[in-house]
């Protein structure tokens, strides 16, 4: 069994996480953002190919605004600060979603960012904002057809967002949810599926070396039989 090339990650229990403390929710998303760079370190020092992170989802602006206004403050600040030692770590950062709605200090964040980490080639490192895998399907559905292409499996497939990361091997949800909620979804068509309790902010390196040892153990059949698998 090999390692997975494509990580992806649905980092939930935030909130939950902040509750518990009595705290309000934006300082459990404050201490996601530790658990995050962990994360991202882990990942590259385990040299996985590519990293995609659930960030925020299409769906999310339903939430309350001082929530929503308090994220992208985060996202503007973390883009900002983080740029230059992601790249320096051999991390290169693309910001993945629909950026149509976001403001013009987080696009030009953004701008930023994925400018300076553009000379990374160690790790593909995903941030998956106003994301949605329905709306993946369809800006690239809407690609092809402005192209006057034909819809076939692999012209959608390169006209994902994401094309040069591939398939997603292994999805990880923390904050005890068994749902995709919308995130990568024709990439995951055959992802290894692991789920924890944990909430996000409490999730270690530790936790992501567990969910790639499980991993490891899986059998991978892609629609064929055990024996041919292994024959
Ligand atoms: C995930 O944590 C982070 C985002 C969706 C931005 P949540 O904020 O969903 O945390 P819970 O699920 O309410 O605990
Ligand atoms: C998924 O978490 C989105 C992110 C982690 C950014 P949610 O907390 O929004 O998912 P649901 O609403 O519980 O399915
Ligand atoms: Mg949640």
């Amino acid at each position: 069994m090999t390692a997975p090339k494509h990580v992806a990650v649905i980092m939930d229990g935030n909130g939950r996480w902040a509750q518990q403390r009595l705290m309000p929710r934006i300082e459990g998303h404050r201490r996601g953002i530790s658990a995050l760079r962990t994360l991202v370190e882990t990942a590259r020092r385990l040299e996985i190919a590519s990293l995609s992170v659930f960030a925020f989802s299409s769906e999310n602006w339903r939430r309350p605004a001082d929530e929503v206004d308090g994220l992208m403050r985060f996202f503007v600040s973390g883009l900002r600060k983080e740029a230059v030692p992601l790249r320096d770590a051999g991390v290169r950062l693309h910001v993945v979603g629909d950026r149509s709605v976001f403001s013009a200090d987080l696009n030009a964040a953004i701008d930023e960012a994925e400018a300076v980490g553009a000379s990374a080639e160690g790790m593909h490192f995903n941030l998956c904002l106003n994301y949605g895998g329905r709306w993946d399907i369809v800006q690239a559905a809407r690609a092809l057809q402005l192209e006057g292409r034909e819809i076939t499996l692999e012209a959608v497939g390169e006209r994902l967002c994401m094309p040069w990361s591939g398939p997603v091997d292994l999805m990880i949800r923390t904050g005890g949810e068994q749902r995709i909620s919308n995130f990568i979804l024709w990439q995951a068509a055959y992802a290894e599926l692991w789920f924890t309790d944990l909430l996000w902010p409490d999730f270690k390196a530790e936790d992501l070396k567990a969910a790639l040892d499980w991993f490891e153990g899986r059998e991978r059949r892609f629609g064929m039989t055990s024996a041919q698998v292994q024959g």
